[in-house]
């Protein structure tokens, strides 16, 4: 199954990705966090997506389609894919669906994650993230160190989580990302269908405040469907 984690910062993308990924035992990608790790490993990626992430702009087209199709090619992927918030543009929607067609797979769901702005910004207010293994805590303070067995990182916080940025990701996601649902549904209602596009891609709304495990179970139902 290959599944997109579509929704606004801090809407729990990557909390449940992690959830979902051990609950269906297929792998996660995730390019924020591909990108980060370019960053502290100083890679010319890295340094390349460096200035547009602290800002909180999308990282150019070219650099995330050539991460998609790096990744989708490797062997741990073949059976399925989470990925999150993999696409932020028309652009890559475009390029992931003709890079899985490449691969002779398909999108099978868009998991739009919902929540209020206010849940968001007191989420990434409150949020810290293991440097190394990217998990992200509520209630951890900066400095401690990951709690997660064997990763032995530090519990930082993100550049991109203070408020300036917190802003402009938000009117990134309204100008660019929010654009995307509309064309996975646009593609519906051309394949005159309403639960799935000309491409088999259902989308699927998500409501997702709540508690962690509450809004996972939610997915899984509707994933079961
Ligand atoms: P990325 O790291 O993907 O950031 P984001 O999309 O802004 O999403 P976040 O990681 O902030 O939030 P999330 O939805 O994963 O929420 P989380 O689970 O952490 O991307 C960073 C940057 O990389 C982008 O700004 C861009 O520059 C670049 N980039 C990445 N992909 C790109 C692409 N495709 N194209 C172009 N540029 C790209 O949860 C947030 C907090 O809430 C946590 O503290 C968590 O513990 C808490 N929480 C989660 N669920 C709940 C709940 N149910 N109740 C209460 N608290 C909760």
């Amino acid at each position: 199954m290959n599944i997109l984690l579509l929704g606004p910062p801090g809407a729990g993308k990557g909390t449940q990705g992690e959830r979902i990924s051990d609950r269906l035992g297929i792998p996660v990608l995730a390019t924020g966090n591909v990108l980060r790790n370019a960053v502290r490993n100083g890679t010319e990626q890295g340094r390349a997506a460096k200035s547009y992430m602290d800002r909180g702009d999308l990282v150019p087209d070219a650099v995330i389609l050539g991460i998609i199709k790096e990744v989708l090619a490797q062997p741990d992927m073949k059976g399925g894919v989470i990925l999150d918030g993999v696409v932020r543009t028309v652009a890559q929607a475009e390029g992931l669906n003709s890079a899985l067609s490449d691969l002779g797979r398909h999108l099978d769901a868009v998991l739009l994650f919902e929540v209020t702005d206010e849940d968001l910004i007191r989420r990434l207010g409150g949020r810290t993230v293991c440097e190394l293994c990217q998990t992200p805590y509520t209630g951890k303070d900066a400095g401690s160190a990951c709690p997660k067995p064997g990763c032995g990182g530090k519990v930082v916080r993100r550049m991109d989580d203070e408020p300036d940025a917190i802003t402009t990701r938000m009117k990134a996601y309204r100008a660019q990302t929010a654009p995307v649902v509309d064309w996975y549904r646009d593609q519906g209602s051309k394949a005159g269908r309403s639960a799935s596009n000309a491409n088999g891609t259902r989308v699927i709304a998500i409501d997702a405040a709540g508690a962690v495990e509450e809004v996972t179970q939610r997915v899984l139902r509707r994933l079961e469907e």
